[in-house]
Formats: structure tokens, sequence, C-alpha cells
């Protein structure tokens, strides 16, 4: 089995340059297919989750082609809506292929999403949407059956603020005739980049980024190129690892505003932070106060950073609560940070942190891909070697993680 495997101790220092957003992109490619003509999608992260919708997609019978970081997309040759490949379930975006080829086709035979188990994962509320906008769904022998004679634009108003199901409406609704209109919608800046490249199309979408979007259907789209935002995750990740490690990092190619939450955590706990245009320096301090978080729909603190701030906690000076309101069972983490001498309780939805803790290298398992950012972190900080297996899981989110790392001074390497 691959491992990751780090000697710890070295503080991180120099630049960095942040990958393509892998949450636009992965809702960016099936998007893709709703125009008749061939889309290029640029700053493309070169990661797992991407090489496996390409494989979906080309499963198909989609034309497919990634050059460097531009992927062309041409699916003129797809004729309907049934996706029949085992690979469906490897991802959780595979259900944005509900929302286009529902578009798209009126008719979608799809298995079950997969992606890091979190606990519950519903979709009832993208089903519910596309009920709304006059689809049948129903599940039979493992797959999703989703069928509309037509699609109307509705009022959709969503009990959770939910990334997937804003966006896979989206997808559906630019393809019915009349207005949809999205209430409580979620105002991550994916959301935003998916409605510029589907306006690009042809689409009429406006307010999202706003809790309310609104989008009259119907219009004819044609294949588009378009750039996807930064990584804010990424971004986030090598800023809490600069912190951690107490070194000094320039994140480049960022959007500083994407990632205010945080910058106004590591402030809070002693970290500085100076911001640019396009860039963040983080400089780590010698000593961190602790500090308690809560993870909450965008603009709040993002949940997919709550497992690597974690690690960051067990060297901060006394108490740190960490509650993740979006999803209860996200501490897979913290058993292998405890193997590693961190002295952190989870009860429910919290993770008690008690810092600071010094952390020593040993064995242990990334079970989810943030998880895993969370032990490369702690390993980082670690006295001796740290291995970590399910390497896959990491690697399907973050983009030539060992060159980055070692491109700012730490010891990382594959066995
Ligand atoms: N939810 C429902 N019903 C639904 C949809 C969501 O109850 O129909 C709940 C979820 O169980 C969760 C909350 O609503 O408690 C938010 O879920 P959301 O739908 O926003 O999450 P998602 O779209 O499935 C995306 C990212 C996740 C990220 C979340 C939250 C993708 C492919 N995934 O998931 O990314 O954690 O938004 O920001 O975009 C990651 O990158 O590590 C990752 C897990």
């Amino acid at each position: 089995m691959e491992k990751l495997v780090i000697k710890g101790g070295s503080p991180l220092y120099g630049n960095v340059k942040i990958s393509g957003a892998k949450n636009s992109a992965l809702a960016m490619i099936p998007a893709a297919l709703l125009p008749d003509s061939p889309t290029v999608l640029e700053n493309i992260p070169e990661i797992g989750d991407i090489a496996v919708y390409i494989e979906i997609l080309q499963n198909l019978g989609v034309k497919v082609a990634l050059t460097g970081k531009e992927l062309y997309i041409d699916p003129s040759s797809i004729q309907h809506g049934s996706v029949l490949s085992p690979k469906v379930g490897d991802l959780r975006a595979s259900y944005y292929l509900m929302g286009s080829l529902l578009g798209k086709f009126h008719e979608v035979t799809i298995g079950l999403p997969g992606g890091c188990k979190l606990g519950l994962r519903p979709i009832d509320q993208h089903i519910k949407g596309f009920e709304a906008l006059g689809a049948k769904v129903f599940l039979k022998d493992g797959f999703v059956h989703i069928q509309a004679p037509g699609l109307k634009g509705a009022r959709i108003y969503l009990d959770v603020v939910s990334v997937g199901a804003t966006i896979n409406l989206m997808l559906a609704a630019v393809c019915a005739e009349g207005i949809t209109i999205i209430e409580n919608a979620a105002k991550d800046p994916e959301v935003i980049d998916v409605a510029t490249l589907l306006s690009s199309m042809g689409a009429q979408i406006k307010g999202a980024g706003t809790d309310v979007v609104r989008i009259r259907g119907g219009h004819r789209l044609r294949g588009c190129r378009h750039s996807i935002i930064p990584d804010r995750i990424e971004a986030g990740t090598y800023m809490i690892a600069a912190a951690a490690t107490r070194g000094k990092v320039k994140i480049e190619q960022v959007i500083p505003k994407h990632l205010e939450s945080v910058s106004a955590k590591l402030r809070e706990m002693g970290v500085h932070i100076e911001e640019d245009e396009e860039s963040i320096t983080v400089y780590g301090q010698d000593s961190y106060h602790s500090v308690d978080i809560k993870t909450m729909p965008y603009p709040g603190f993002p949940t997919d950073l709550q497992q690597p701030f974690t690690s960051l906690l067990t060297q901060a000076h006394g108490t740190s609560l960490i509650t993740d309101n979006i999803y209860f069972s996200r501490f897979e983490h913290v058993s292998q940070l405890e193997k590693m001498g961190a002295a952190i309780t989870a009860e429910g939805r919290t993770a008690i942190v008690r810092g600071v803790t010094p952390l020593t290298g040993t064995q242990v398992h990334a079970f989810d891909l943030r998880a895993g950012a969370s032990l490369i972190i702690a390993g980082l900080i670690a006295d001796g070697v740290t291995s970590i297996t399910g390497f896959r899981q990491i690697q399907r989110g973050y983009e030539r993680l060992e060159e980055k790392l070692n491109g700012l001074g730490a010891e990382v390497w594959r066995e």
C-alpha cells in the first residue's frame, strides 16, 4: 500500500502557487454537457477526483482531452442520460450529472454518489428541487431514475444550505421553461463560479453568491471557455501548515476574500497575516492562544478546513473547541492525531483540543481527504517520521502535494 512519509520538524518557507478549485471543476465538467458545442475549462487541478470524472464522461461517449491544465469537453456525441459507470460511486460530485443530464435529456439513470464518508450525506434537497421542476424521481435496482416530460421553472426553498443542491438545481433550471428561484441558496464562491460559466454559455442567472438565485431558463446554450477560480481549501491548508510549522509562506494565486474566515481565526490565535490582491503571506509565531471554531455555510468557517485546523490547535496554549455544524461525523482524524500524542476528545459534533502537546511521528491512516490534510500538518510538526496510509484519499484533492511541500523545505516522499 502506498504511503506518504514525512520527516517532521522543518518550518515551511517560500512561495506556493494554488491550483484551480476542485469543487468548482467537479461541477463544471458535468455542466459542459449542457450545450451541443465544446467547452474548454482552464486551470483544471490535476487531482484524482478529476481523473475519475473524465473516465465517467469517456464512458458516456463524450470526447474529452486534457492538455496541461486545459480540459476540452465535446458533448456533441452524447445521446442519452444513462450513466452506468461504477465510477459514479467513487465521487460525491457525480450527482451533478443528475442536474445536467436531466436538463439536457429530461431523463437520467445513474448510480448513487460516493465520496468521503462524513456521516449521513442525503441528497433529499436535490431531489425535492428536481421534483419541483416537474421530474419524478425513484430508486430501482440501485440506480436513481429521474424523468420529466418537460421541465418548468419553480420556486424552491432549500431546507438546508447546500452547495451541491444549489448547483445541481441551477444546472437543471437553465434548461427549464420560465423562471426558477432558489431560496436559502449556498453563497459559496464555487456557486458563483459555476453561475459565471453557465452565463458565458448563454444562461440567464442572477443573484449567485446571495441566498436567492434567480434563473430564467430555456435559452440555447453554447460551449465556451472558462478559467476556474483558485482552490480556497488548498490555500487554507497551506496557510494552516505555515502557521503550524512556525514558518513563513506566501500563498500565491488566491482570492484573499475567499479565505476571510480562516485568516480571522489564524489572527485571533496570534498568527501574523498580510494580504495582497492575489496572495496571502502567513508569518508563523513561537506561541499561539487557543480559539473556538464553529463551521458554518460560506462565508463562515469552512468544514473542509476544520480537520487541518485541529492539528494546528494542538500547538496552541489552552483548550480549543471545534464544532462542525455541517457534518456531524467528521472526526476520523482525531484517533490518528491521538496516536501522535495529541490530547483531543470528540464529543458529538465537537472536538475538544488541549494544547500544547508535542507530536511524535508514527504510522497513521487517512480515512478521508481532509483527515489526510490534518495528518500531513501533524506530520510536518512532529518529531521523527510519520507515515500516512490511505494516500489515495489525499491525492483526490491536492495537486502535486509532495512537490509543493518539498518546494517549501519540507521532507516528504512516497513509499
Ligand atoms: N444536506 C442535506 N440534504 C441535501 C444536501 C445536503 O441534508 O440534499 C446536508 C449535508 O448532509 C450537509 C449539509 O447539508 O450536512 C451541507 O452539504 P452540501 O450539500 O453543502 O455538501 P456537498 O455539496 O455534498 C460540498 C463539497 C464538500 C464540502 C461541502 C460543504 C463538493 C463536491 N463537495 O459537498 O467538499 O464539504 O460542500 O462545503 O463540492 C471536500 O472538498 O473535502 C468536501 C467534502
